[in-house]
């Protein structure tokens, strides 16, 4: 039967080690993810918490199609430059949703200093029929600014100082930081980050929706996804709410039964990005030292990015039977965009013939499916999570989930899932031995 809903989430195999439902414990569960919900629709209501409002943020989602339209025109690629939430969204959104002839291509740098990684790009890429897009909220990322200083002086040679400025475009906090600046003396063109999201919340501002809108990706359907998503998790009952039980389920797993690492493995490489992607939202957001009233908690769930069925030769044997401390949430795509079937090449050969006739989509859901049940078998929990297509609908839609899910986890756990101390700890710490004026590292203060 063919799904309905955007995404469906099958959590029936997440507690193997419980026959039926109900129970107290159940029901204490239940009241706690009822409980979250409530504080973020307050949030929501008192506008505290901005990636709630993405899907109306219409004057961002057109300027980045405005300026898309414009160089997508006269430009082959586009050099998107960024780290972490200024890099990662829009590396899964290209990676599931470009189509071959549709849109400029996209190559991705500055999210590493390795030097080798630019000389590829260099080789690769052709600077007089490019655009960088240099992102960063802040304005002040070594990795992605240093690449950019040296790209801009590569373009500049190749194209000249005048003409290169047509060449740049700044994505970048509206009214602050080093970028910023050198945006306003150099007259580049800017894209505003909004100030109250945050990095990994970006994906779906002018940090992924820019770049996704040059490769063609209809941009739209994206914010619709995610809409869609929501509204429902707004206006669903707990037992029904499809993000806040993905987190409930995490949540009592963790603090129940200690299983602290969330493997997130999708069956289509068009959405391994995305797993990298899940990965920095669900550690930077989870991983805190303290609760929001300063108690030392050390709280985090461990993400995995693995994929299917690739990783079932990788990774599955410990999934199965290392230690039980791990949740798989399985990614599932009802159907795929090409379809091919497995040739009769040798029909006296039984260890081919069962496999011939079947697709290769008939064949990957059944890889997913085997793995899951082995997983149950064996007392492991798992949960799957199913799209009917790679469309941008439902990437959009995805996205959002994931990020209510990480909200969700932040009220269940009392930590606060935006800022990421930990970070800027060990930002500092280069800026001190790069000898950046006013840093110092902690050792130097201390015999200083
Ligand atoms: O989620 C985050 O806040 C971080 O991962 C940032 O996105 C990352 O550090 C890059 O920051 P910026 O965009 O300021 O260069």
């Amino acid at each position: 039967m063919p799904q309905k809903k955007l995404i469906d989430y099958d959590h029936s195999l997440m507690r193997p080690d419980r026959h039926g439902a109900g129970g107290d414990e159940e029901r204490q569960l239940l009241h706690l993810m009822g409980m979250a919900r409530d504080t973020l629709s307050r949030q929501r209501q008192e506008g505290s918490v901005g990636f709630f409002s993405i899907p109306e943020r219409r004057q961002e989602l057109r300027a980045a199609e405005k300026l898309a339209a414009d160089i997508a025109k006269k430009f082959k690629t586009l050099i998107v430059i960024g780290i972490g939430g200024s890099d990662l969204g829009a590396r899964a959104l290209y990676r599931a949703l470009k189509r071959p002839g549709k849109g400029m291509d996209l190559a991705f740098i500055g999210a590493n200093t390795d030097p080798e990684e630019i000389a590829d790009l260099l080789r690769r890429v052709d600077l007089k029929s490019s655009v960088l897009n240099i992102i960063s909220k802040s304005g002040d990322t070594i990795e992605p600014m240093s690449t950019f200083l040296l790209l801009r002086q590569r373009l500049i040679k190749a194209v000249g100082l005048k003409k290169h400025r047509q060449q740049v475009i700044a994505t970048t906090d509206e009214a602050k930081g080093t970028l910023r600046q050198i945006a306003g003396r150099e007259g580049y063109r800017t894209l505003p980050v909004p100030a109250d999201i945050g990095g990994r919340f970006s994906a779906l501002t002018t940090v992924g929706l820019f770049p996704a809108a040059c490769a063609g990706i209809p941009i739209k359907e994206l914010i619709a996804g995610a809409k869609e998503v929501r509204d429902a998790f707004f206006g669903q009952p707990p037992d029904k709410n499809m993000p806040l039980l993905f987190a409930g389920l995490h949540y009592e797993a963790y603090v129940r039964r200690t299983q602290h690492i969330s493997v997130l493995m999708p069956y289509a490489d068009g959405l391994k990005e995305f797993g990298a992607w899940f990965r920095q939202l669900w550690a930077e957001s989870l991983g805190k030292k303290h609760d929001r009233r300063g108690k030392i908690v050390f709280h985090g769930l461990t993400p995995v990015a693995a994929l299917g069925a690739t990783d079932q030769h990788s990774q599955i044997q410990l999934y199965n039977e290392g230690p039980l401390d791990k949740i798989v949430t399985f990614l599932e795509v009802g159907s795929f965009r090409d379809v091919f079937i497995v040739p009769d090449a040798y029909p006296d050969i039984e260890g081919t013939t069962y496999m011939a006739g079947h697709s290769f989509e008939e064949i990957i859901h059944a890889e997913r499916r085997a793995t899951a049940l082995a997983l149950a078998k064996n007392g492991r929990p798992s949960g799957t999570l199913l799209i009917p297509a790679i469309t941008s609908r439902a990437i959009g839609g995805l996205m959002l989930f994931f990020q209510l899910a990480t909200a969700a986890m932040g009220e269940l756990l009392d930590i606060d899932v935006y800022d990421q101390p930990g970070v800027e700890e060990g930002k500092k710490a280069m800026y001190a031995i790069l000898g950046r004026r006013g840093y110092k590292l902690d050792s130097e203060r201390r015999s200083g």
